[in-house]
């Protein structure tokens, strides 16, 4: 999280500080995509996110592909691409997983590296984490299915998920370019409202604001 400061008047309820500067806080997102194909359409969703996403966040990817398979076994000694792996989820105000359905489920590629983030036991990586999950498919409930075991899944890792807007992006050819362009203008509207509904989702946990109700209930 970083704050910066605007010298410009807006309304009282924007934040500002004593000189009545406007504070705008900017929050990194890291976001992890569940295919590893090497034309996967959810990167290309993943690439037109980071162009819409607000001026004051900040994309960048967390890789999963050079992860091994998890095992037990490494619980004592972490290869390096696993610690580095799980540090960048510590680091990052937020995590956005953009994923296919396979089987009507998550890829096994994406349950690797969820399992090598929560471990080992009491060390894990998306404990009160804001995540939120989107996927596109070329289904009409474009990866819904895929999504409800992914939030079952972190709800079990500690992890506040975004409940609304749900992202089911159904993909069809041309939709989304080899650049991560986004040939439609609805969805573009609408993916730039999922981005803002997930940033305010970020700036709270980052104000520390839901923890302490949180406490407080
Ligand atoms: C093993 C496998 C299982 C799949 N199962 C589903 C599925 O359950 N639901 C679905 O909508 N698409 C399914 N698909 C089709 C994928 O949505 C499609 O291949 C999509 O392009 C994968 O995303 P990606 O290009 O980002 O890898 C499956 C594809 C594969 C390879």
């Amino acid at each position: 999280m970083r704050e910066n400061y605007l010298h410009t008047h807006r309304p009282r309820e924007i934040p500002q500080d004593l000189n009545g500067r406007i504070v705008v806080t900017s929050y990194t997102i890291g976001y992890i995509v569940g295919s590893i194909s090497s034309t996967s359409i959810n990167r290309r969703l993943a690439q037109a996110l980071e162009s819409l996403a607000p001026d004051n966040v900040t994309l960048v990817e967390i890789p999963i592909k050079d992860l091994p398979f998890y095992s037990t076994d490494f619980d004592a000694d972490f290869p390096q691409v696993a610690t580095d792996f799980k540090q960048t989820i510590k680091d990052v105000d937020g995590v956005l997983i953009v994923t296919p359905e396979y089987s009507r489920s998550i890829p096994g590629v994406l349950k690797n590296a969820l399992d090598w983030a929560a471990r080992p036991y009491g060390d894990g990586a998306f404990d009160h984490k804001p995540v939120a999950v989107i996927g596109t498919s070329g289904s009409p409930i474009g990866t819904a299915a895929a999504q409800q075991h992914l939030k079952a899944i972190l709800s079990h890792l500690n992890a506040p998920t975004l409940g609304q807007p749900e992202g089911f992006i159904q993909s069809h050819p041309g939709l989304l370019t080899d650049g991560g362009e986004i040939a439609d203008d609805t969805t573009a509207g609408f993916l730039r409202g999922y981005l803002e509904a997930f940033t305010a989702l970020v700036s709270r946990y980052a104000a520390g604001e839901e923890r302490s109700e949180a406490r407080a209930a």
